[in-house]
C-alpha cells in the first residue's frame, strides 16, 4: 500500500499529522465510557426476544437477588418523560419503556442497575418476559409489509425527480436494459461499542456518550426530561468510530439519566455488541429497478430508477438516493420513484453515503451493462454522457471535475492494459477483471458557531462543538487558524466534542470541515482585523498598509512592501493579553432563523441539489482489479485506485485517510458485509464480529489515492467539498463490473460471494 500522503497540488493544505494521533495510540485519549468515574452504579440493558406484540408480565424476582443489584428501570418508570421524537436528534420514536408495545426484536424492555458490571449483566439476563405474540414481518417479500410512497418524508428526500418524457425516449432507444439491483442490511459495528454515562449535579444532568452531534442530544434529551437545556452537558471529546451510527440518539440516553437521578449516583451501561444491532441503526436493505435506454453512439436518451427500502413501523427513514444517481450524466429524460416498505424492524439511519452508497451503486453496476450492450469503453461511455448542466433543474454544477478524476486513474491504474473482452485476462489459475465506477456526494455546509482565542504570546485556542469522528476535523481545524493567524499548529489548541462548545451541527453529510472551517476562518478574521487596526494606525510600525495588503506568518503581520510587526508588539500596542472572537457562520441562502435553528440543534443543510445557482456535489472515479479463482472461486482485491476532487484540500493525509477508507468499506460493502436476517422472528442473526464480515488487512492489498486539484469558491468560504463519505460510494459497483470482466457474471446483489460464481 502507498503510505506516503499525497504530496500537496494545487489548492491543497499540508499533510499534517493529526494533531490527537499521539493521544489515540498511547491510550490517552479520553473515550467517553473510560472516564474514571466515582461511586459509578453498571447498568445493563434487558432485551425482548420477539419483534412483534405485547410484554404482558416481567418476571423481576431473580433478577432482584444478585447480590450488588441496586435499581431495576422499567415500564412505569419512564412515565415523566416524553417520548423520543424522530428525526429530532433521536434515531427511532420508540420509547420502549413508555408502553408495553414490542415494535422490534431486542426492543429495550428494562435495565438493571448495580455495583458491578457483572452483576448488572446477570440481572439483565435473569428477567424474564411474558409476551402477547404476533408473528412479525421481517423484510421484502415477506407477508404483511406496507407500502408507502418516499418522497416528502424526510429531509433526504423532498421529491421523486424527474425530467421530460422517459416513457417516449425509453420506448425508442434502439439499446436499453431494464435491471433489478439489491443491497442487504448492514449494521454498524464500530470497534467502540456504544455506552452512555450519566451524572447528576444537582438539577444538571452532565452525560459522557460517543456522539456526532452534541448540541442536537443536548435539546433532544433536555425536551424528553423536561430539562432547560441549559442544565444538560454532552460530552463526545473522543470517537472511536461513528459513521452515522452515532449522530442520532437512541433512547437508553434518557433510561440511563433517569437510573442515575433515582440512584443519585452515576450510571454508566455499555450496550453490548449484540444488543446495538437492535437498539441502535443501521443501513436499511434496499431494491433497485434500473432502466437506461441509449443511441447507438453511447447517447443516454432515458433513464429510471425505482427504489424499494426497508424501514420499520413506527418511523420513515428515507434512504433516497435518486437525487444524486438523477442528476449523475446527461440523461436527456428522467423518472425516479421511491418507496418504503414497512416492516417489524427497528429504525434504520445513517451509515456512510447513506443515499449514494446504495443508489449510485445500482446506477453504477447498470452503467457498466449499458456499457456492454453498447459494445463500449465504460469510461468513455461516462465521457460521452457528462452533462453541461444537472439534467433535473437544468442548473450548473459548482463545480465538476469527474472526467479529470477518470482520466488520472485511468492512467495510474494502466486502464489501457485492460483486454476488453470478458475472461480475456488471466494469470495463472486467476482469472482477472477490471471495472470502474464513478463516486459523487452532495456538496453541503451547515450554519456553525467557533470561538478563537489569540494570546499574547502566540497561543491559539479553537472552541467549536463539533466532533472528531475519525475525519481529521480537529487537525483541519487547527490548521486554519495557524494559517490565518500566522502561527505554528503546535501552538493551536482546538477543543471539540462538548455541548458546552459553541453550537456546531451534527457530524454527519460530509459537512464538518467546510462548516466549521467556516466559523474558524470567520472567528480568525475578526482577529486579523482588530490586530492589523492597530498595527496600521499612524505611529504604528504598518501605518498606511491596507488591511487586505497584510499576511499573517511565522508570528508576524507582513505588509505588502515587506516591513513587519511581531504579533505580540501589537498586543503591547493594545495593551491587551489576548483577542476573543466568537463567530457563527451561515451558508448561502440560509433562511432568517438559520443561526436560532443551529442553538435549536436542528441547524439547516445548504448545498447539494438545494442551491439555486448551482448544484454542488464532490466526484471521484475508482478502478478496481479483481482476481478470481479458476478453481475455487475465491475473490482477492489486489488493486484499487481512487481519484477524487473536492475543491479545497485542507489536508492530503487526512483527506487521503477519509477517502481510503471508504474505499476498503467499499470493498467490505461489495464482498463482505451483510446483516442476515431470520425471516421466522424478524431478528438478525450474525450479530458479532465473527459471522458479521469486514474486510480485514489481508483483504486489502495495494490501494492508492489520487487528490485531483479543484478551486471551487462557490461552496462555502473554505472552499471545501467534503470527502468523508465521497470514497465508499461507487466501489462495490466498480467490483461488480470487474467480476463481470473476469467471469462474464453480472451479479447484482450483494454482497459478491463464491457461491455466486459457481
Ligand atoms: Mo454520516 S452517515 O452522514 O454520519
Amino acid at each position: 500500500m502507498d503510505a506516503a500522503a499525497p504530496k500537496p497540488r494545487e489548492n491543497q493544505g499540508e499533510p499534517l499529522p493529526r494533531v490527537d494521533a499521539r493521544l489515540k495510540v498511547t491510550g490517552q485519549a479520553g473515550y467517553p465510557a473510560d472516564l474514571p468515574t466515582a461511586n459509578l452504579a453498571y447498568g445493563a440493558l434487558a432485551t425482548s426476544s420477539i419483534a412483534k406484540g405485547r410484554v404482558t408480565k416481567l418476571h423481576l424476582d431473580e433478577a432482584r437477588a444478585v447480590p450488588g443489584l441496586l435499581d431495576i428501570v422499567t415500564y412505569g418508570d419512564m412515565d415523566r418523560v416524553d417520548r423520543p421524537k424522530f428525526d429530532n436528534g433521536s434515531a427511532t420514536s420508540v420509547g420502549p419503556l413508555h408502553d408495553r408495545t414490542i415494535f422490534h426484536d431486542g426492543q429495550i424492555i428494562a435495565l438493571a442497575v448495580a455495583e458491578t458490571f457483572e452483576a448488572a449483566e446477570e440481572a439483565a439476563q435473569l428477567i424474564r418476559a411474558e409476551y402477547e405474540e404476533e408473528k412479525p414481518t421481517a423484510s421484502f417479500d415477506s407477508p404483511g409489509t406496507k407500502t408507502v410512497p418516499a418522497a416528502g418524508k424526510s429531509p433526504m428526500l423532498k421529491e421523486d425527480v424527474k425530467a421530460g418524457d422517459f416513457d417516449a425516449a425509453y420506448a425508442a432507444a434502439p439499446v436499453k436494459i431494464d435491471a433489478r439491483y439489491s443491497t442487504p442490511t448492514q449494521h454498524h459495528n464500530p470497534i467502540e461499542l456504544f455506552s452512555t454515562t450519566a451524572l447528576w449535579q444537582g438539577d444538571q444532568l452532565v452525560v459522557h456518550e460517543p456522539s456526532q452531534n452534541v448540541t442536537g442530544w443536548k435539546v433532544e434529551l433536555a425536551r424528553q426530561l423536561k430539562l432547560d437545556p441549559a442544565n444538560v452537558r454532552i460530552l463526545s471529546p473522543f470517537i472511536g468510530g461513528a459513521f452515522g451510527s452515532k449522530g442520532p440518539m437512541t433512547p437508553r440516553t434518557a433510561i440511563v439519566a433517569v437510573a442515575a437521578k433515582r440512584l443519585g449516583r452515576p450510571v454508566r451501561c455499555v450496550t453490548s455488541r449484540m444488543q446495538a444491532f437492535g437498539t441502535q441503526t443501521y443501513r436499511a436493505e434496499t431494491r433497485h429497478r434500473i432502466r437506461i435506454g441509449a443511441g447507438r453512439d453511447g447517447r443516454i436518451t432515458a433513464f429510471a430508477h425505482e427504489g424499494w427500502e426497508m424501514t420499520s413501523r413506527t418511523d420513515a427513514y428515507v434512504v433516497g438516493g435518486t437525487s444524486a444517481t438523477g442528476r449523475m450524466y446527461d440523461y436527456g429524460s428522467v423518472l425516479t420513484h421511491v418507496s418504503l416498505v414497512e416492516a417489524d424492524r427497528n429504525t434504520p439511519g445513517y451509515m456512510r453515503s447513506p443515499p449514494e452508497t446504495p443508489y449510485v451503486y445500482a446506477l453504477e453496476n447498470a452503467m457498466d451493462e449499458m456499457a456492454v450492450a453498447l459494445g463500449m469503453d465504460p469510461v468513455e461511455f461516462r465521457r460521452i454522457n457528462e452533462p453541461k448542466t444537472e439534467p433535473i433543474g437544468k442548473k450548473p454544477f459548482s463545480s465538476r471535475s469527474l472526467i479529470q478524476c477518470y482520466e488520472q486513474a485511468a492512467d495510474a491504474f494502466g486502464w489501457a492494459k485492460r483486454d476488453p473482452k470478458v475472461g480475456a485476462m488471466r494469470d495463472g489459475d486467476w482469472l482477472v477483471g477490471m471495472g470502474c465506477a464513478t463516486a459523487i456526494y452532495p456538496t453541503a455546509a451547515a450554519p456553525c458557531a467557533a470561538r478563537v482565542r489569540l494570546t499574547s504570546d502566540g497561543e491559539v485556542r479553537v472552541q467549536c462543538g463539533s466532533h472528531e469522528i475519525g475525519t481529521g476535523v480537529r487537525t483541519v481545524a487547527g490548521q486554519m487558524a495557524s494559517e490565518r493567524l500566522g502561527v505554528p499548529i503546535g501552538k493551536v489548541n482546538v477543543e471539540m466534542g462538548d455541548s458546552s462548545l459553541p453550537p456546531a451541527p451534527v457530524s454527519g453529510g460530509s459537512i464538518s470541515t467546510a462548516s466549521v472551517c467556516s466559523a474558524v476562518l470567520k472567528a480568525c478574521d475578526a482577529i486579523r482585523t482588530k490586530l492589523a487596526a492597530a498595527a496600521t494606525n499612524e505611529g504604528a510600525p504598518l501605518a498606511g498598509s491596507h488591511n487586505e495588503e497584510l499576511d499573517f506568518a511565522d508570528g508576524k503581520i507582513v505588509a505588502k512592501g515587506g516591513a513587519s510587526a511581531k504579533i505580540e508588539d501589537v498586543f503591547k500596542i493594545m495593551q491587551v493579553g489576548a483577542i476573543d472572537e466568537y463567530a457563527e457562520f451561515t451558508p448561502k441562502g440560509a433562511t432568517p432563523g438559520a443561526l436560532k435553528k443551529l442553538y435549536a440543534g436542528l441547524p439547516e443543510f445548504h448545498g447539494g441539489d438545494q442551491d439555486e445557482d448551482s448544484v454542488k456535489y464532490a466526484f471521484g472515479a475508482e478502478f478496481v482489479e479483481v482476481r478470481i479463482n479458476r478453481h475455487t472461486r475465491e475473490i482477492q482485491v489486489p488493486r484499487i485506485v481512487g481519484a477524487f476532487a473536492a475543491g479545497r484540500i485542507m489536508n492530503t493525509r487526512t483527506a487521503r485517510s477519509q477517502l481510503m477508507g471508504g474505499m476498503i468499506w467499499g470493498i467490505g460493502q461489495a464482498l463482505h458485509e451483510a446483516t442476515e436476517v431470520d425471516r421466522r422472528y424478524a431478528r438478525y442473526v450474525n450479530r458479532d464480529l465473527q459471522d458479521y464480515l469486514v474486510p480485514v488487512n489481508a483483504d486489502i492489498k495495494d490501494l492508492q489515492v489520487i487528490l485531483v486539484p479543484e478551486v471551487d469558491h462557490a461552496v462555502n468560504p473554505a472552499g471545501v467539498k467534503g470527502l468523508g463519505e465521497l470514497g465508499n460510494v461507487g466501489t462495490a459497483a466498480a467490483v461488480a463490473s470487474a467480476v463481470y470482466h473476469a467471469t462474464g457474471k453480472r451479479i447484482r446483489d450483494l454482497p459478491i460471494r463464491i457461491d455466486q460464481l459457481i
